[in-house]
């Protein structure tokens, strides 16, 4: 009977019981045997009462005895939790689904008890550094909610972006989204859908950002140091109330399920427990507060604090985006579109909600003009290879720039290989920035498409698309963005900008791999034959003929990534939540903060230096191959890539083959900089 469970547990394993009791034995012994000044909760605690937000008094009722009556040994937030288990997994949830701390004791199955056997081990370090040091400390104090359980677990915290709000503003937008799960909707699958672009005026979804009167580190202007770390410790502005998102999404109700009820026991201001990253508020723009969202940055890495600057290779996901997918499997998994059952109502409703949130993300016009592809790779040759074929012939031309990633090159030159025509390419300057002028001369009445990147992943160069866009429009030809390394660095408007196509990868703002996505123009969707056929994509099949699906299904054949659709929304509501404003300028400053310091190392070489750019700071070291900086870099746990970054025309441009490439985002800190640059000194000081 292979499909049975089995009846008996392992050898030597004490059964489920024993095991809750043992872990409530344990968690009672901890230092004070619960809340009490001196136990991690204890100074949760007092961490909450020292904050004035509003945000952290409503997100932990610090009155409540939270660890008095808790034998509960899988709490939110803890490494002992199971991805389905109550008291986890509700990403921004204040405390699990409306429960008093400490109220969900035990595991609600067998099966988290089991689970706690098995991760057991886990809480051992489990590696040795040469110098002695574990390679992960993990720290057993129960997280009630996962900010606090980042806090517990040592997210090491740094100088960087203390950005305390204006109180007005802040307490505001904590109320906003204190209150919004009250006015939740009680079907949890309109709460995630939401159809209406965004409208100003009170009540709107619009971020605003009131302008910021105070001085700002002008990129590569450089003042000097003391300047930039002192403004990068004051607040400059105010928490973003893009968190407004919190619980305004509506729709008119689901296409899909028609009459779902609420489930017995759930809480008004989350049904279903639906993981929802914007239903609670950050206190104001705090770079440590947002570093405890994001688990991994208390990894070590040979005895050292992790330090991440690999974000242009991917960025890391935060606990809202961990807990969504765990939820989307526990609670909702299904293949979508097809079958009348309530799960594949609920997968179909997620993964349509993830639509319309990319949607208003890049500020497209309509969902249906949001196709999910695996990632830019994939979003560019399906352009290359549908809109390409069916509109590039002999002769035709298409211009990419000098800065572009290999992925915005080969699917154009295999385009032209197969249908004669040619690949034209627009120069950069000395720093990296391409020249307008020099493209202005490619136009003409042959060119067929101009594909561009936003931000380039070589040189964080930020290439000016609207006018590249524009240019490409008088010529009449259409242009392709790649935002790959753009959207999690700035607000992106693909209506302002006028593409018609833009694409991106998940992965690189926050959400899952294996998810990216292809806008397109609605005409342009609707007038582009599929590229793959399949299921999922045809709205008639005979042996004689087929009749496909409108835009976006005529382009996503077969099952598509449901879960990871699902999570990337989940990743887009956390920024929204941070503000996507509020993010461009502190990275702005980090990245003005750490050119300076880089830059005067003796033998220091940065490779792109234009005035505006985002995130990179590639740099190659006289007397080293990149690889031995890259590996002493890894030494002491900053992780960076050296190599050619999937872009070797523009490298060898600035007659370099690789180079050592930190790349930031809105976690990092001065102190992270500082800790790479002295690295950098060191080797520098060597030869
Ligand atoms: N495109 C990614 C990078 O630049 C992989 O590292």
């Amino acid at each position: 009977m292979p499909h049975d469970v089995p009846q008996t547990l392992p050898a030597g394993l004490p059964d489920p019981a024993t095991l809750a009791r043992l872990a409530g034995d344990f968690f009672a012994a901890l230092p004070g045997g619960g809340v009490s000044a001196g136990s991690p909760v204890g100074h949760l605690n007092d961490a909450a009462s020292a904050t004035s937000s509003a945000s952290f008094a409503s997100a932990l009722p610090v009155a409540a005895p939270v660890l008095s009556t808790a034998s509960n040994p899988a709490p939110a937030g803890s490494p002992l939790a199971g991805p389905g288990g109550f008291g986890t997994g509700v990403p921004g949830a204040a405390l699990p689904q409306g429960k008093v701390a400490g109220a969900n004791l035990l595991p609600s199955a067998p099966t988290h008890v089991l689970s706690l056997g098995n991760r057991a081990p886990a809480l051992v370090p489990h590696a040795a550094a040469q110098n002695g040091l574990p390679d992960s400390v993990v720290t057993i104090a129960p997280a009630l909610e996962p900010r606090f359980g980042g806090a517990a677990l040592g997210v090491p915290e740094g100088h960087g972006a203390q950005r305390p709000s204006a109180g007005g503003a802040s307490s505001a937008a904590s109320g906003a989204a204190s209150s919004a799960p009250a006015a939740a909707s009680p079907y949890y699958f309109l709460d995630e859908r939401g159809d209406t672009r965004r409208s100003a005026g009170p009540g709107s979804q619009d971020i605003v950002v009131p302008p910021s009167d105070s001085v700002t580190a002008q990129s590569f202007g450089l003042p000097g140091e003391a300047d930039l770390r002192s403004l990068l410790s004051v607040q400059r502005f105010p928490y973003d109330v893009g968190l407004r998102d919190a619980g305004v999404e509506r729709s008119a109700g689901s296409r899909y399920v028609l009459d779902e009820a609420r489930r017995p026991g759930d809480p008004a201001g989350g049904p279903h427990g639906v993981p929802n990253a914007a239903a609670s508020a950050h206190p104001p723009f705090d770079v440590n507060a947002i570093r405890r969202d994001f688990p991994i940055l208390s990894e070590r890495v040979n005895g050292r604090q992790l330090v991440w600057f690999d974000n242009a290779a991917t960025t890391h996901k935060p606990q809202a985006v961990i807990d969504r997918l765990a939820y989307f499997y526990a609670h909702e998994n299904s293949n979508i579109h097809r079958a009348a059952h309530a799960l594949a109502g609920r997968a179909t409703d997620a993964y349509e909600a993830a639509r319309s949130k990319v949607q208003r993300f890049i500020g497209a016009a309509s969902p249906d003009e949001i196709i999910f592809v695996r990632g830019t790779t994939e979003a560019i040759n399906l352009i290359a290879k549908s809109w390409g074929v069916q509109n590039v012939g002999e002769g035709d031309e298409i211009i990419v720039s000098n800065l572009e990633h290999h992925a915005n090159i080969v699917p154009w030159q295999q385009l032209a290989a197969q249908t004669g025509a040619k690949l034209r390419v627009i120069p950069v300057d000395d720093s990296g920035q391409v020249l307008l002028d020099e493209y202005r001369k490619l136009l003409n009445d042959r060119t067929k498409i101009v594909s561009v990147t936003q931000v380039s992943n070589a040189l964080g160069t930020v290439v000016p698309v609207k006018e590249i866009v524009e240019m490409a429009h008088r010529a009449g030809a259409k242009a392709l963005v790649d935002g790959a390394q753009s959207v999690s660095h700035m607000r992106v408007d693909v209506q302002a900008i006028d593409a018609d196509f833009f694409v991106f990868s998940g992965h690189k703002v926050f959400g899952p791999t294996g998810i990216g996505v292809v806008y397109g123009k609605r005409a342009i969707l609707d007038d582009m034959p599929p590229w793959q056929g399949g299921g999922n994509m045809i709205a008639d099949v005979t042996f004689e003929r087929t009749v496909f699906q409108p835009p976006p299904n005529r382009f996503e054949a077969g099952t598509g990534n449901i879960a990871d659709a699902v999570g990337l929304g989940a990743a887009i509501d956390y920024v929204n939540r941070v503000g996507i404003e509020n993010i461009a300028r502190y990275e702005h400053d980090l990245l003005a903060y750490a050119a300076s310091v880089l830059q005067p190392v003796p033998g220091v070489r940065l490779i792109g230096t234009a005035k505006d750019k985002a995130s990179v700071l590639s740099f190659v070291l006289k007397g080293y191959e990149t690889e031995e900086v890259g590996q002493a870099l890894n030494e002491e746990g900053i992780a960076v890539r050296s190599g050619h970054h999937c872009a070797q025309p523009i490298l060898r441009r600035f007659g370099v083959e690789a180079t050592v490439r930190p790349s930031l985002a809105f976690y990092n800190t001065c102190d992270e900089v500082d800790a790479l640059v002295s690295v950098v000194r060191r080797l520098s000081a060597r030869r």
